[in-house]
């Protein structure tokens, strides 16, 4: 990771500018950047999407989705252009590679390019492709980089991953691919590092002789908003867990790297997924449980069942909640279980990991304070109220010896007043800067498919996989608890 810097002069082409994901997330990004005084003078967007906008339509919608922007966000987006085009026509590569020398010409961008694919899955092939064919996945005259950022999902299974990684790669090379995560982005996820290697108290009780069990929870309450049809083709497993769990996972798990830059780091993070187990059909089955939610109440809210939901079949089989149970093969983790769960209409958002310690062989202690006690456990909160927090046992106050468990917290807000940020103004920073850190190389993406694939085929064959439902506003279907009761195991609470 470098010291954080101006980007250099570059024009930013951002593919789906009239969409969803430019809106909420890219153009705030931007802005957030902007203020910050993190963009170069010499920087343009380039927007591309079929909705017929004028330059100033264009510069409006900036404007608008991004009301914060400041002064400077204000000058630059006065320089905005925009391209009306179908991605399938020449012509509109023909009139990108136009504004983008006048952009050079015009703005001083320099010949550098970034492109980012915010737009649907099933093109991006076709815009790499069609990028290439015209010579734009190279610097333009003077520049010095043509870099490719591309949105999430990447694949819909294993072989549509490498199906699209092929066609990527004969447009541009591997070091000018940016394949976002924006869990990646964010400070808490990016703090597990600082945790675990800044810190000599933790390494060496992270390994399977002090940790019992890992347990990776992505609650969200969150319904399917206005994007049921769209996740009616994903569902949890893919939609979180292939990308969001697996990236916390390799952090958490992964041996220390030797340095922090983008080919030490995914060294790393790629060898432990290679050792993350791969399950026969039965065992994927067996180790695996599939959710619905149906309806309910979320805070003081009743809420309809996904079934229910805009844009959803009404006998639609796409799971809203998954649990597995994972391992990890390798000396550190061997026999420890990693439970992994991901839900939507939980009772409520929160990302954590929790580490969870052996219990004492002998507990000394009489009474049912001290029986009930927990073991220690140290739960990394990625979002929201960001920290972390230790759990141990501590004596009651009193002339009985009695322990009780209690917490010890860390909240990131208190100690650096930093807002929850969504890891987009970082990512496109780091993008436009070349830093790939923080991006998913080809191979973490695969690894990460051949991990979630075979939970896919065998829930896809009959009898395979049946889906439970679960009222919203509940921790999920029952029958997630007998995944760890069977080894003695229960799901942690995480504290709202
Ligand atoms: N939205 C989110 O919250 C979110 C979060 C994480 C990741 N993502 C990812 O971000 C990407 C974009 O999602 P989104 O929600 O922004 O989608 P969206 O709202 O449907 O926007 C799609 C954009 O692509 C353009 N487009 C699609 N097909 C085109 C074609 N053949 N030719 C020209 N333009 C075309 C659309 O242009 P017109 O509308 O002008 O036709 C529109 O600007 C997806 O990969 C998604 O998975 C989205």
């Amino acid at each position: 990771m470098r010291p954080r810097e101006q980007t250099p002069p570059l024009a930013l082409v951002i593919f789906g500018a009239s969409g969803d994901l430019t809106a909420r997330k890219i153009l705030p990004a931007l802005v957030d950047l902007a203020d910050r005084g993190r963009l170069s003078d010499r920087f343009t967007v380039i927007g591309v999407a079929r909705t017929e906008w004028t330059d100033d339509e264009f510069r409006k919608v900036a404007l608008q989705d991004a009301t914060a922007g400041g002064e400077r966000w204000q000058r630059l987006v006065e320089r905005f252009r925009y391209v009306a085009g179908e991605y399938s026509a020449t012509e509109t590569f023909d009139r990108l590679k136009e504004v983008l020398s006048e952009a050079d010409e015009q703005y001083g961008t320099g010949g550098n390019r970034v492109y980012y694919l915010a737009t649907i899955p099933p093109v991006f092939a076709m815009v790499a492709e069609a990028l290439a064919k015209e010579g734009c996945n190279v610097p333009g005259p003077g520049g010095e980089f043509a870099r490719l950022v591309v949105e999430k999902p990447y694949g819909r299974d294993l072989q549509s991953a490498l199906d699209l990684d092929d066609a990527v790669h004969r447009a541009f090379g591997e070091d000018q691919i940016f394949r976002i995560d924006h869990y990646m982005g964010k400070e808490t996820v990016q703090n597990v590092l600082a945790l675990r290697f800044a810190n000599a108290v933790f390494e060496p009780i992270w390994n399977r002789r002090y940790v019992e069990q890992v347990q990776i929870t992505v609650a969200e309450s969150l319904g399917v908003e206005h994007r049921g049809g769209f996740y009616e083709s994903a569902g949890a497993l893919r939609d979180i867990v292939q990308n969001h769990v697996m990236q916390v996972l390799a952090l958490t798990l992964m041996e220390p790297p030797t340095g922090m830059d983008a080919t030490h780091l995914r060294d790393e993070k790629v060898k432990l997924l290679k050792a993350v187990d791969i399950p026969t059909p039965d065992e994927a089955v067996d180790r695996s449980v599939r959710g619905q939610y149906g309806a309910g109440v979320v805070g003081q809210e009743a809420v309809p069942a996904y079934r229910d939901e805009e844009g959803v079949a009404a006998d639609s089989q796409t799971e809203t909640y998954v649990a597995l149970r994972l391992g990890v093969e390798n000396w550190r983790w061997a026999g420890v279980p990693v439970y992994v769960r991901t839900g939507k209409r939980l009772p409520a958002r929160v990302t954590e990991v929790a580490m969870q310690f052996h219990r004492v062989p002998f507990l000394a202690f009489e009474g049912e304070l001290a029986r009930q006690l927990r073991p220690n456990s140290l739960v990394l909160r990625i979002q929201p109220n960001e920290g972390i927090s230790l759990h141990f046992g501590a004596k009651v106050p009193g002339e009985e010896f009695r322990v009780q468990s209690v917490s010890m917290d860390f909240l990131y807000e208190n100690a650096f007043h930093e807002r929850e940020s969504d890891g987009y103004p970082r990512l496109l920073h780091d993008a436009m800067c070349g830093d790939a850190t923080l991006f998913i190389r080809t191979d973490e993406v695969e690894q990460a498919w051949r991990i979630v694939d075979p939970y896919l085929a065998a829930w896809s064959q009959p009898g395979g996989g049946g889906l439970h439902f679960y009222n919203a506003g509940t921790w999920g279907p029952h029958i997630a608890d007998l995944l760890l009761e069977r080894s003695g195991d229960s799901w942690r609470t995480p504290e709202l």
